[in-house]
Parts: C-alpha cells; sequence; structure tokens
C-alpha cells in the first residue's frame, strides 16, 4: 500500500477539544491544551488526530453550531495557534483531520442572520429551509419531522414588523438551521471551507451528519416509513423499509461526495474525508465509500454492537464483505463524543438488557470492572481487524461514562428540549483526567489556580489518570501502547484479509498473514491455543495458556 493511502490502515485519535486538555486555565479545553499533549499521541501510538469543531459557535450544541467556518473560536485560540498546531502534528509524523458540519449553520452564521433580516421572499432565505405552516394561519410545522434532540424539528420566525412568519427546519436544535444544499451557494461556500483548511495543511475532513443534507422534495411527512429516530440511536425497525426516508441518507447525497472527492483528490498528498453516515445497515454504510466518494464511513454497526461472540463476528463480515464490495476499507470505531462510553455499555448485561450504544440505565446492574475488561478485550480486537480505526480520547484510560453528573451542570441541548427526561451525551465529554490532582481539574487545566471545568468531573476520575497509568504494567494505557506498537510492526495487521478459525461457540478467532492470531474470548469456557503459537500481547494474562472469557489474545503462529 502506498503512503498516500495512510487511511486504509490508520488508528486515528479523536480529540474533542472542548475535553482534551485546557492551555488557560478557563475550565475549556484549547489548542494550546492540545499542542502540549501531541507528544502523548505520539507515544500512545496513533497515526493521526480529528479534532472535533474548532470554530467560532455560540455552542447550542457544543461547536456543532459553527458561526464562522474559516475561523478558530477564540476561546480555543487563534487561526495561527492552528495552523501552528497543524504544522507541529506534522512534524511528529501525525496527520490531522478537522470536522465539518455542512447540514446546518448557527442561528448566529451572517447567512442566517441576512435571511431573518432579507424578509419573506428574499433570495438570503433560499439558502436555508423556510417553509410556511399548515393549519388556517400557519400555526402548525409544516411536517412531521422531530428534531433529533427532541420536539419538533421546525421553528416559526417572527418578521421584523412583528408578524408571525414562516418556520425554518433544523433537524438538531433550533439554534441549528438546516441549509438548502440545493441551493449553489451552500455547495460553493462549502468547498471554499474545505480548500481554506486544506491550504492550511489539513489532511482530510470529518463530515458531519454526512446522511443527511438532502430532503426529499416537497417535504413529505415521515408518517410511517421507518426509522425517524435520532441519529445517533438509529435502530432499525423490524419489517419496516428502510431505505426511502425523506431526509436521512437519500440516494441524491452521494452527488456532493463526488464533488468533494474532486476537490481533495486536486491536493498532494490527497485529502482525505470520513463519513458521520448513521444507516440502518453496512450496504447502506458502503455506499458512501464507492471509489469516487469518500475515503473511509465510521462502522456504527461494530460500535453498536453488543459483546456477544456471533453478533461481533455477524458485523465484521458483513462490513468486510460490504466495503470489500466496493473496494473500501473498513473503519472500526467503539466510542464516540455522542454515544456513552463502551466501557458502561459493555459493564451492563449484554443479551436482553442493553441495546446497541445505550445505557438504558439499568446501573444497578453494571459492574465497572467487568466493562473494563470487556473494553480492553474489543480494543485489541478492533486493533487486529483489517482496516483501520478510531479511538476517542479517554477509551485509552479504561474511563467510564460519567452516568451521574448533576442535572444542574448538563449542557447537552437534549436534555432541555427532552423536558429533562433524556440526559443526553455528556456522560461522554466530561473533561478527561490527566493527573490525580483536583486542584487543576485531574490535570485537565495547566495552571494554578484553574477555573471548573466545563463539566464536573467526579472524585472517582482520578483513578484513571494518565499519569498513574504510565509505566504501570497492566494498565489500560500500557495496553493501547503495547496493542498500536505491535500493529505498527506487524505486516500482517492494518488493511488487508483475515480468515476465521474453528472455535468453540462464545469465542472469536482469525488469523492474518504473515503469523499472525488474535482470538478473543467472549463468554465460552478458556480457550485452548494451538501448540506452536507464542502470545504476543493480552488484555489479560493468559489462564493455564488459555485464553479466559472477556480477553484477547494476539499470537504469532510461525
Ligand atoms: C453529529 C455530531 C453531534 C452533533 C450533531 C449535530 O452527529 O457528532 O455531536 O450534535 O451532529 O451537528
Amino acid at each position: 500500500m502506498s503512503e498516500l493511502e495512510w487511511w486504509r490502515s490508520a488508528v486515528i485519535y479523536q480529540v474533542y477539544i472542548r475535553s482534551f486538555a485546557d492551555g488557560d486555565g478557563d475550565g475549556l479545553g484549547d489548542i494550546a491544551g492540545l499542542a502540549a499533549e501531541l507528544d502523548h499521541l505520539v507515544r500512545l501510538g496513533v497515526d493521526a488526530i480529528w479534532i472535533n469543531p474548532w470554530y467560532p459557535s455560540p455552542f447550542a450544541d457544543a461547536g456543532y453550531d459553527v458561526s464562522d467556518y474559516r475561523a478558530i473560536e477564540p476561546r480555543f485560540g487563534t487561526l495561527a495557534d492552528a495552523e501552528a498546531l497543524i504544522a507541529a502534528a506534522h512534524d511528529r509524523g501525525l496527520r490531522v483531520l478537522l470536522d465539518i458540519v455542512p447540514n446546518h449553520t448557527s442561528e448566529q452564521h451572517v447567512w442566517f442572520q441576512q435571511a431573518l433580516a432579507a424578509g419573506p421572499g428574499s433570495p438570503e432565505r433560499e439558502r436555508y429551509i423556510f417553509r410556511e405552516g399548515r393549519g388556517e394561519h400557519g400555526e402548525l410545522a409544516p411536517n412531521d419531522w422531530r428534531s433529533a434532540f427532541h420536539g419538533p424539528a421546525w421553528t416559526r420566525i417572527t418578521e421584523a414588523d412583528g408578524t408571525p412568519g414562516p418556520w425554518y427546519l433544523h433537524l438538531f436544535a433550533p439554534e441549528q438551521p438546516d441549509l438548502n444544499w440545493h441551493h449553489p451557494d451552500v455547495h460553493a461556500d462549502m468547498i471554499e471551507t474545505l480548500r481554506f483548511w486544506f491550504d492550511r495543511g489539513a489532511d482530510g475532513f470529518r463530515i458531519d451528519v454526512a446522511h443527511s443534507l438532502i430532503k426529499e422534495a416537497g417535504l413529505p411527512d415521515i408518517g410511517e416509513r421507518g426509522w425517524n429516530r435520532l441519529p445517533f440511536r438509529l435502530q432499525p425497525i423490524p419489517g419496516v423499509h428502510q431505505t426511502d426516508h425523506p431526509h436521512w441518507d437519500r440516494d441524491e447525497v452521494h452527488e456532493i461526495y463526488r464533488e468533494w472527492r474532486a476537490v481533495a483528490d486536486a491536493y498532494h498528498p490527497p485529502r482525505i474525508f470520513v463519513a458521520e453516515a448513521w444507516t440502518p445497515d453496512p450496504s447502506r454504510t458502503a455506499r458512501y465509500v464507492r471509489s469516487d466518494e469518500l475515503h473511509t464511513a465510521f462502522n456504527f454497526d461494530f460500535l453498536r454492537c453488543r459483546w456477544i461472540a456471533d453478533h461481533l463476528r455477524g458485523v465484521i463480515d458483513d462490513t468486510l464483505h460490504e466495503h470489500r464490495s466496493v473496494g473500501a476499507t473498513a473503519t472500526w470505531v467503539l466510542s464516540n463524543h455522542d454515544v456513552a462510553r463502551h466501557v458502561s455499555r459493555f459493564a451492563r448485561p449484554q443479551r436482553g438488557g442493553v441495546r446497541g450504544h445505550h445505557l438504558r440505565d439499568l446501573a444497578a446492574e453494571a459492574d465497572i470492572e467487568l466493562g473494563v475488561r470487556r473494553a480492553r478485550a474489543a480494543a485489541l480486537l478492533m486493533f487486529a481487524l483489517p482496516g483501520s480505526c478510531y479511538v476517542y480520547q479517554g477509551e485509552e484510560l479504561g474511563l467510564p461514562e460519567v452516568e451521574d453528573l448533576p442535572e444542574a451542570s448538563l449542557q447537552d441541548p437534549t436534555w432541555q428540549r427532552s423536558n429533562g427526561t433524556d440526559r443526553g451525551r455528556d456522560g461522554c465529554r466530561v473533561p478527561i483526567p490527566w493527573t490525580v490532582d483536583p486542584a487543576t481539574n485531574f490535570g485537565f487545566s495547566r495552571t494554578t489556580p484553574a477555573a471548573a471545568p466545563w463539566l464536573p468531573q467526579p472524585a472517582w476520575f482520578g483513578e484513571y489518570a494518565a499519569a498513574t497509568q504510565d509505566g504501570a504494567a497492566g494498565s489500560t494505557l500500557e495496553l493501547y501502547r503495547a496493542g498500536l506498537a505491535l500493529r505498527r510492526a506487524e505486516p500482517a495487521l492494518g488493511e488487508g484479509d483475515m480468515a476465521w478459525v474453528e472455535v468453540p461457540e462464545g469465542a472469536l478467532a482469525f488469523t492474518r498473514e504473515p503469523g499472525f492470531a488474535c482470538v478473543t474470548n467472549v463468554d465460552a469456557d478458556p480457550v485452548e491455543v494451538p501448540a506452536g503459537w507464542t502470545l504476543l500481547v493480552a488484555s489479560e494474562p493468559l489462564v493455564g495458556g488459555r485464553v479466559g472469557g472477556d480477553t484477547t489474545a494476539w499470537f504469532r503462529t510461525a
């Protein structure tokens, strides 16, 4: 594989910048904090970082409400800081992916402000999706679409003269009006944003809700057409036709990515994309990674999979099959900033309990120690699979979800919009612990004194601190380092083929050439290892030479 195809085998670390490291002590992570920790990432052994949105934003949705795509949020730093960060990462051999949010802008974006000011029927309003309401006086929303954060997907505006106006569409919060992707300005401006950052050295973009940009003409009601679920919570509905939703995953969206691919390919080296596309099955995900479209797409079927051996095997087989059919590489991921951390998911009963990537409370049944053990096994399994993978900050520490954030501290718009019934995603976004020192927010803040972090950290956070795990035999941080170092050194790992090896039910095993095997025991009796295999690394010590439950081990086979 050529160096230009680095992304086919890469391990990419997700930096949720608000919560990674706080250089100036204001309680919010920033570019200075990230710059100070690049060496941590080099030591961890990742190939690239993906930085969540760092653009100016009113933060109605933690920065996914962008008011200016070609600038840096002052609380994170300056454009010069961003350029220096990209250069510093490159100096260390780390590539940098940014996050582009094409479905919607912030309501504070100049376009939306112009649209409001320009009045009914103006060309400025054409860049968004304004419609008259239904009902005698337009008092009802134009259709039945729901916001991903609860409540209707429409908000009615009041015109400058005080009269009630039309409604605008927002698939997310009201502060995030959806753009009209049938408008040429929208295409042109987003491409200008791609080039702006590519010209500054960005190696690619993660594309936010890549599956939502195109809406069906006429904006019909969803009615009974299935999977109108929150995008992070899509669950296929048995018996419902899954491929004709009026705003998720419409076929026409692929045209946009063909345009973008041409833009990325015009650079040397070519820039790359990863799609955030929540689709009902791997065949729909694979459509985003056809050869003239995006390079990679997160495999959320793996993320949603329970810790059940035959489910895992099914997802792995389907994903590899569908990706190969379009010549693409698979992209494995266990956690991100939108879902409960997998330690806490795996801490719950897997059969009949937890579904997909939800916690659905069950806190009383959670066994965090077991969750950490499974998470370690899952990480080694993921690193051994063909393709690329993502690591969400904190998972290398074995960090669980913070499930009991005080209600008053919750920031996810989901909490307010669900009238306090859905706590949302804050529990996986708490600033990560670097040290055991509470005075510096467990080392998250790099000044003393430091302001309180933007989400409170629980007292137990220090138990997971990077400093404590650094150099400690058997720690999760050292397991990640060892796994990633081996992954880099082993020619068999990364992009390529794998072959299943028959093992007892409840376990998974496969070989990769040359000379590598991975055995994951989910819930079988300890698994025998063939004579002649030698251990490379294991998520837990072997039991009398066998691989025990909730354990992954890697072997040299020849
Ligand atoms: C994506 C982001 C999520 C955000 C949403 C709206 O799913 O990952 O955090 O809330 O898009 O932009």
